[in-house]
């Protein structure tokens, strides 16, 4: 059976309506895909994209992602439920939100969660088409209580077309002093992004006030907002669409992410005092994260490994992205630090020294090493075919012009950023089959992206040394 996504009216197909050998196929052709990670989140099939509702509830990490099941577009979207204790085993909960209540019908999109008492509130946008045939979307509340049942509440906050066009969605909650605030992007009537504050009382919520930032134009829809609160500094997140630059070493991507560090919002007023917007991510596939607080008081933030606008090779197996790897967020002098989460060591298998050539036999693997003024890492196959990231100084080159399968070229091949710091860096390296994850200059530097190189893999370094880890995968029961 094979189903044409050309035709849109295909993408609402529901899981029921199919059969199942037509999962079992995909299925298969997914977890056979040369590309298929093993250490990342990823779909059994059809497509991933937004995480959502991440949240550290009952002592564990709970982890939700927008899903198509049925194949590698953008259709009828489930929330899929995973969550782990220590980032290598994870429990898979299977679907959480399907798209089944008259207001959620086109969709279960995205939002945040907040874990109160025993009990974890998922706030997420309700898509659907309304009579004039046109996509109309509210916010909505469900809750899971202990017992893990997970009740749709409803709608609680509706569109207003005084506010926001039609682009209105991706709630996020953030509680302060017992309150219980709301964010949720859009875009407004003069079509510019823009970011709506509520009140949740109950099984309501009040609007409050736009948030006000100091950007002047900036994009015209603001897609999945998220928060923390650090140390007195409010961070906020967000994924501006319609933001590009001609300069190559920003806003290369057709939808990118930024932060804004400042003073706490006031939610009641709007207010943000904050400093200039700066680009979270300087690779090819980097979109809507999430930050969350664990218990430790780390602030978590995982994205989608993956962009809306690119076709992958991945396509032609039924599946399509997945999520990066958790990275705490640390805020120091007022800059934005990624750091790979501590939990991913026990990932290592091993350790080997790098050399400065050498066959791999494992996809997957992580470098921790050191860099000179001018370095290079290479890794490339038994065609020399490759993928770069080097620097002779000024400023970094991600260079995935000879890859194997190239794809989305149209958006560019290389990816730069500036090099503030040329001696005794440190660097971080995480390949998972088709992915590559670069922390630089103590996470302040950070390149996300997929690549695609077939056949046996070796690595060439010049300009580095340190260790290579073989990593192992990770466990989903
Ligand atoms: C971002 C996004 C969200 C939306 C979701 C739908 O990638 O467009 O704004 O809620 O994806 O899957």
């Amino acid at each position: 059976m094979v189903i044409d996504f050309s035709n849109r009216k295909n993408r609402f197909i529901t899981l029921e309506e199919i059969p199942e050998e037509y999962i079992q196929d995909i299925n298969n052709r997914t977890l056979s895909d040369e590309y298929y990670p093993t250490y990342h989140i990823a779909p059994a099939h059809g497509l991933l994209n937004d995480p959502n509702g991440l949240t550290f509830h009952n002592g564990e990490h709970h982890i939700f992602y927008q899903w198509f099941p049925l194949g590698p577009v953008h259709g009828l979207k489930h929330w899929y439920h995973l969550s782990t204790k220590n980032f290598v085993d994870f429990e898979d909960h299977g679907v959480a939100l399907y798209p089944d209540n008259h207001y959620d019908r086109q969709g279960c999109f995205s939002g945040g969660a907040l874990s109160i008492n025993e009990d974890l509130y998922l706030y997420y946008t309700g898509n659907r088409r309304n009579e004039d045939g046109e996509f109309e979307q509210v916010q909505c509340l469900a809750i899971q209580r202990n017992n893990g049942k997970i009740q749709k509440i409803g709608p609680i906050i509706k569109h207003d077309p005084e506010l926001t066009t039609l682009n209105f969605r991706d709630p996020v909650p953030f509680r302060r002093n017992q309150k219980t605030y709301l964010m949720v992007g859009g875009e407004n009537l003069n079509h510019e992004g823009t970011i709506l504050l509520y009140q949740q009382k109950g099984e309501s919520a009040s609007y409050l006030n736009q948030l006000q930032l100091q950007v002047g134009e900036f994009g015209n829809m603001w897609e999945c907002p998220s928060y923390f609160e650090e140390d007195k500094h409010g961070v906020l997140i967000f994924s501006p669409q319609g933001v590009t630059s001609e300069d190559p070493m920003e806003f290369n991507n057709v939808f990118s992410v930024v932060y804004f560090i400042g003073d706490p919002i006031d939610f009641e007023l709007g207010v943000f005092h904050h400093d200039a917007y700066v680009e979270l991510d300087k690779g090819f596939d980097f979109y809507a994260p999430q930050v969350y607080t664990d218990a430790t008081n780390r602030h978590i933030l995982m994205g989608w490994l993956g962009n809306s606008k690119s076709e992958y090779p991945t396509d032609k197996n039924m599946w399509a992205h997945m999520l990066t790897i958790p990275r705490e967020i640390r805020i120091k002098n007022r800059v934005l630090q990624q750091v790979p989460l501590e939990e991913l060591k026990g990932l290592r298998k091993e350790r080997k020294e790098l050399l400065s050539t050498q066959e791999l036999v494992d996809k997957a693997f992580e470098v921790d090493g050191t860099l000179e003024k001018s370095f290079s890492f290479e890794i490339s196959n038994e065609l020399g075919e490759n993928l770069r990231f080097y620097s002779t100084g000024e400023h970094y080159v991600l260079d995935r012009s000879e890859t194997s399968e190239l794809h989305a070229e149209r958006f560019g091949v290389v990816r730069h950023a500036v090099r503030n710091l040329t001696y005794n860096q440190d660097i971080r390296i995480f390949i998972d089959t088709s992915s590559i994850e670069l922390f630089l200059e103590d996470g302040t530097i950070v390149f996300t992206s997929r690549f695609f190189l077939k056949g046996q893999w070796r690595i060439k370094v010049n300009g580095m040394t340190g260790s290579l880890y073989p990593l192992s995968s990770i466990l989903i029961k």
